[in-house]
């Protein structure tokens, strides 16, 4: 299976998933959308009141501010892939339970590595709390670290920011800094490959001496 299918194989088991109690409430599932070649996966939280009516990520106000802030970083929703830690939502907005999430993670992680991106970007803390366990989003927003093959950066989640109006310019600031994160972890992960390549050659070389 390539990646593409892959991704459409993971969309149907969610469609029709009963692993966690969030099935009960759902009227349409939201795997996620955007493309299998992508360099920079969006990690939500969970689909709210509008994503559940369409199935689609990020397309109530919190999505119309993430529009925003892709602007603001020069990127454009079709060119980057969307989605959340759980697929269902959590009724009345809840945030979602340990068991819900860890019922969930198979089927991101599957995602994740089909599209296998060079950034991945959490929105939010539960997406946040996957690569840094712990930590206070406060104290790291906007902020780039490496996890294994690829690059994480945590960023405030756009339906807090749009509560509390004091992160708004923060989370604008964050986005607007993507531009300059990107071309370094682009970069560093350029390096990392040429290494490998350069010790690859190494026994040849050696053996010409
Ligand atoms: N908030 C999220 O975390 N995800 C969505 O898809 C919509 C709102
Ligand atoms: Fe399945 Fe995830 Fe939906 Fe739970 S939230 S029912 S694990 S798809």
């Amino acid at each position: 299976m390539n990646s593409e299918e892959t991704l459409a194989q993971i969309t149907n088991e969610v469609a029709v998933c009963q692993k966690c109690a969030l099935y009960h409430s759902r009227k349409m599932s939201v795997p996620g959308e955007g493309p299998a070649n992508t360099e920079i996966m969006f990690i939500g939280e969970g689909p709210g009141f509008y994503e559940n009516e369409q199935g689609r990520p990020f397309v109530g106000a919190a999505g119309k501010f993430l529009d925003e802030l892709l602007a603001q970083a020069g990127l454009k929703r079709p060119e980057v892939w969307i989605g959340n830690v759980v697929k269902c939502r959590p009724p009345a907005n809840r945030d979602p339970l340990p068991e819900e999430l860890a019922a969930c993670d198979e089927y991101l992680e599957r995602q994740i590595a089909a599209i296998n991106p060079k950034i991945i970007i959490t929105l939010g803390r539960y997406s946040m709390g996957k690569y840094m366990p712990g930590v206070k989003i406060s104290a790291v927003h906007g902020q780039m670290c490496r996890v294994g093959e690829r690059f994480v950066i945590a960023m405030f989640h756009p339906a807090a920011a749009l509560h509390q109006a004091a992160l708004k310019p923060a989370i604008l600031k964050d986005f607007a800094q993507l531009p300059i994160l990107l071309d370094q972890a682009r970069a560093a992960l350029k390096r990392s490959a040429q290494a490998v390549d350069e010790s690859k050659e190494l026994p040849t070389q050696l053996s010409l001496l």
